[in-house]
């Protein structure tokens, strides 16, 4: 054993650490190996996700088992079922993940592993199953907020230095943050209700989007961009723009929402829909919520672009918005983003729609990035713990709304 210790510790592969010490197990560390793989495990919500990339940032291997199907079954997400399915298929995907990218545990340098925020009874099973691997393994664990995780990924397939701004809109969170490093988040705004996936989720469920059987496996989110660009009269339902009097940068998506399905139950009565039909106007229904939360998302993502430039936060030869979470798969709203930053003279990127949703290469991604930096790459696992709120770097929100700053919003001419 001292022998094997000392051969490894001369080649520079062991780092004394209190593992060592405390449980007399030599932490074999790879940080100063050429070649090295990161595994990346999420289990936040509703996807069990892997990854493993390499040290230069490829992907060597990827599972995604997605529980969509179920939940739309369900009529949404019940927390119990899904952390039945993470730990039904957690082993068998981190398993396929190893066989595509031809390793075993001996190449994996560290396991990067979702802890926050997230449902706590998902983000357990990734969080005990990671340690039981870094046990076994004798690896080490590296911790990822997975807001952080939507935000950096993009920087695995484009060239983007720091700092830049992203807007980060899924199923669960809504939020503008400059990022300024790896691990260093200003954040500017953020959903003081629901998020954008969420309503989309759940306004797609009333409306019986899944009885139509083009969108009958689809996302509620995907299925209204679908619905919303066959409409024949975009215009016929207004929605309330929330949060117009307040000069900061926080979302709110309840007030949209509510007015939608009121809009739909008039529609119902007027019709006199009975159980699984559509009302006539869905596509046109469709349009008035995704035209009304893409103004919402430009008018507050406009305000943050002017307080960026009043507070220096982004230097004017590095304009840069990143538009990254599941929401981000949607082109229409990408492409009034793109009309915005023209305006502005940012430049727009977006991960590919993989990478935009839930999936274990940001959690890798984000790993290799801390790893490269000495950040965050833990052996004593009993420090580590789940979170289930948890919010995204340093608050700058009540600085945003002292600036009460004017913006004098941008015209949009939308038509879904
Ligand atoms: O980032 P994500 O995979 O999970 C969370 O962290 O929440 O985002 C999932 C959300 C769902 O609410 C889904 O409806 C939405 O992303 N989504 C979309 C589209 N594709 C997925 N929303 C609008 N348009 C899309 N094309
Ligand atoms: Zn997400």
């Amino acid at each position: 054993m001292i022998n094997t210790i000392r051969l490894l510790f001369d080649t520079k592969l062991v780092r004394y650490s209190k593992d060592l010490l405390t449980r007399n197990v030599p932490y074999v560390c790879k940080r100063n190996l050429k070649t090295f793989n990161i595994l990346g495990i999420e289990t936040s919500c509703d996807d069990t996700g892997c990854a493993i990339i390499n040290n230069k940032g490829v992907l060597l291997g990827e599972r995604l088992h997605s529980q969509n199907l179920m939940h739309l079954r369900n009529g949404g997400i019940i927390p119990d079922v899904a952390q039945d399915l993470h730990r039904k298929y957690i082993e068998p995907t981190i398993d396929e993940t190893l066989k595509d990218a031809k390793l075993t545990f001996k190449d994996i340098a560290a396991i990067a592993v979702t802890l926050e925020p997230g449902l706590p009874l998902s983000l357990a099973i990734g969080m005990k199953y990671a340690k039981h691997l870094a046990r076994t393994h004798n690896i080490p664990i590296i911790p990822i907020h997975h807001m952080e995780a939507h935000a950096l990924v993009v920087r695995m397939q484009h060239q983007i230095s720091f700092p830049y701004l992203t807007l980060l809109i899924s199923g669960g969170h809504c939020l503008l943050a400059v990022v300024k490093d790896v691990n260093k988040f200003l954040l500017l705004g953020e959903s003081i209700d629901n998020a954008p996936g969420e309503i989309f989720d759940k306004v797609a469920r009333r409306l019986k989007l899944r009885n139509v059987p083009e969108y009958s496996q689809m996302c509620g989110g995907q299925a209204i961009e679908i619905a919303a660009s066959k409409a024949t009269n975009p215009h016929m339902f207004q929605l309330p723009l929330p949060l117009t009097e307040f000069r900061d940068c926080n979302f709110s998506f309840s007030g949209i929402k509510s007015s939608a399905l009121y809009q739909l139950f008039r529609k119902e009565r007027e019709h006199n829909i009975t159980a699984d039909k559509l009302i006539p106007e869905v596509n046109d229904l469709c349009a008035a919520l995704l035209m009304t939360v893409c103004r919402h998302l430009v008018h507050r993502t406009q305000r943050a672009f002017e307080f960026c430039q009043q507070n220096d936060l982004i230097p004017e030869d590095n304009k840069q918005l990143i538009v990254s979470g599941g929401v981000a798969c949607n082109n229409y709203i990408f492409n009034i983003m793109t009309m915005l930053c023209n305006e502005f003279d940012y430049k727009i990127y977006r991960p590919s729609p993989k990478l935009c949703t839930d999936n274990g290469a940001m959690i890798a991604w984000n790993g290799l990035e801390k790893w490269n930096r000495d950040i965050d790459i833990v052996n004593d696992l009993s420090s580590l713990d789940i979170k289930a709120v948890s919010p995204l770097g340093e608050s700058l929100i009540s600085d945003v709304a002292k600036a009460k700053i004017p913006t004098k919003l941008m015209k949009l001419r939308l038509k879904a």
